[in-house]
């Protein structure tokens, strides 16, 4: 008897792959930015010169900088921003080993919290499996605080996001009683308040001020000062300073601001919609908000960009003023299915750990998430493997 030839077993197939597949008629696929690593997509088409300068902004993220050209202060951390962007493309989210760390005193839990010189300023490659930051700390420090790597692939569709926007999830007292506060980061730059969307504290207004910080504290590269106060403007090696201009900084802005957010696998499958259900009816699209109104749409960050404490009562971590040790940004949840590991100090590393060590405000909710049956608690899991 023959066997059913591999003709067969496609035109077989076929129709349960389509039938699986969101949009219907297309096969599956990972998402259009894995294309291509190192030349990630613009969020939009740009005019030539646009594109020139999307380009350029590229070239400079990826660049190797050489000590003769100031790279180190004389410290740095790599010699790129792609070192650590860059799963899973340029620009992307970065592995557990190229985590930095910040230190200060808190008086073994027990309060007040005390800055130390550099402490939080100073990001220093630091992976976990090494203990402090003992050359820098003098024995004073005793707290120290991990910070893995974020992706910031569709960063520019949060920079544009209206304030109002944000605001409006806002939730200080707990007035609807549910355990969830919610609070916006405010900063004061250059005398005006302004809301702090990035960093895993929401510590920076804009991936402007963004890149001249990162400049500066993973690379060491000076850039003029301004008004903002994120530029390292001096620094001790023998290169004159500023060792970037501003055109360079700004057109690696321009980059960054114009990356595509990760799309998602789309799957029709019904664990994944059930997934997304349950995702809904346990809580965690109180915070992990799905989508918020953009300007062209609605943008599908997964996170309402407010600060929460999801950390045991014992926490001890760096505290600034308006963010309290503890309090975190929302991470949005968009192409969380290639940002591994996971958290802050990026301690989960698989999305079941990063449920599981909710606490705090999302007591709660985690605990409703438990309570669901098996089938359901995978659903959810499949569901963010499709985001
Ligand atoms: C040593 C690894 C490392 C290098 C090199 C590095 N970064 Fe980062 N990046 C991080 C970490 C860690 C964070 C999170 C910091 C925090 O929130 O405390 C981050 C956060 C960011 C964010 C905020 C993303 C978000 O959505 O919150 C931007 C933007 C960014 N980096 C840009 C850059 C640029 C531009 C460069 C090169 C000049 C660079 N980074 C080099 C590790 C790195
Ligand atoms: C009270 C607000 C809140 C609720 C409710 C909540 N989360 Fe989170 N989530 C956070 C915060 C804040 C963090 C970051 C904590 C940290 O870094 O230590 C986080 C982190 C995560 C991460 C890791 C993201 C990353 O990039 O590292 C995942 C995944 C996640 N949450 C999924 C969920 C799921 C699934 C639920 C529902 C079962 C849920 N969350 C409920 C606020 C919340």
């Amino acid at each position: 008897m023959r066997t059913l030839s591999a003709t067969w077993l496609l035109l077989l197939a076929l129709p349960l792959a389509t039938q699986l597949d969101r949009r219907a008629g297309e096969p599956p696929r990972p998402g259009p930015e894995l294309a291509d690593r190192r030349h990630p997509r613009a969020r939009h088409p740009l005019s030539a010169a646009d594109q020139a300068r999307f380009e350029r902004g590229r070239a400079l993220f990826e660049r190797d900088f050489h000590r003769s050209s100031g790279l180190g202060a004389p410290e740095m951390n790599a010699d790129s921003c792609r070192g650590c962007h860059q799963d899973p493309v340029l620009g992307g989210a970065g592995g557990l080993e190229l985590n930095v760390s910040r230190f200060a005193r808190d008086n073994a839990g027990a309060g007040p919290f005390q800055n130390l010189p550099g402490g939080q300023g100073l990001s220093k490659l630091r992976p976990p499996y090494v203990a402090g930051r003992e050359e820098y700390t003098l024995g004073e420090a005793d707290v120290f605080e991990q910070r893995q790597t974020p992706s910031i692939l569709g960063d520019g569709l949060i920079e544009e996001l209206d304030a109002a926007v944000i605001l409006a999830n806002e939730d200080p007292l707990d007035a609807d009683g549910d355990g969830i506060r919610g609070v916006a980061r405010r900063l004061v730059i250059d005398g005006k308040t302004e809301l702090g969307r990035f960093g895993w504290k929401a510590q920076v207004p804009t991936l402007s001020d963004f890149v001249r910080d990162a400049l500066g504290g993973e690379l060491g590269l000076t850039s003029p000062a301004d008004a903002r106060g994120f530029a390292l403007t001096s620094d001790t090696d023998a290169h004159a300073d500023p060792e970037i201009q501003t055109a360079e900084a700004d057109d690696m802005a321009y980059f960054l601001t114009n990356l595509a957010a990760p799309e998602r696998v789309g799957s029709l499958e019904p664990e994944v919609l059930l997934g997304e259900l349950v995702f809904a009816e346990v809580g965690c699209a109180k915070c992990h908000v799905p989508e918020l109104p953009g300007l062209d749409g609605p943008v599908p960050l997964f996170s309402d960009l407010l600060l929460h404490d999801v950390l045991p009562a014992d926490f001890r971590g760096m505290s600034e003023p308006g963010a309290p040790a503890g309090s975190y940004r929302t991470p949005p949840l968009w192409g969380i299915r290639t940002s591994a590991p996971y958290l802050h100090d990026g301690r989960a590393s698989t999305l079941r750990a990063a449920i599981a060590l909710h606490a705090g405000e999302a007591h709660a909710v985690r605990k409703a998430f438990e309570a669901r049956p098996l089938v359901e608690r995978d659903a959810l899991l499949a569901f963010l493997r499709d985001l």
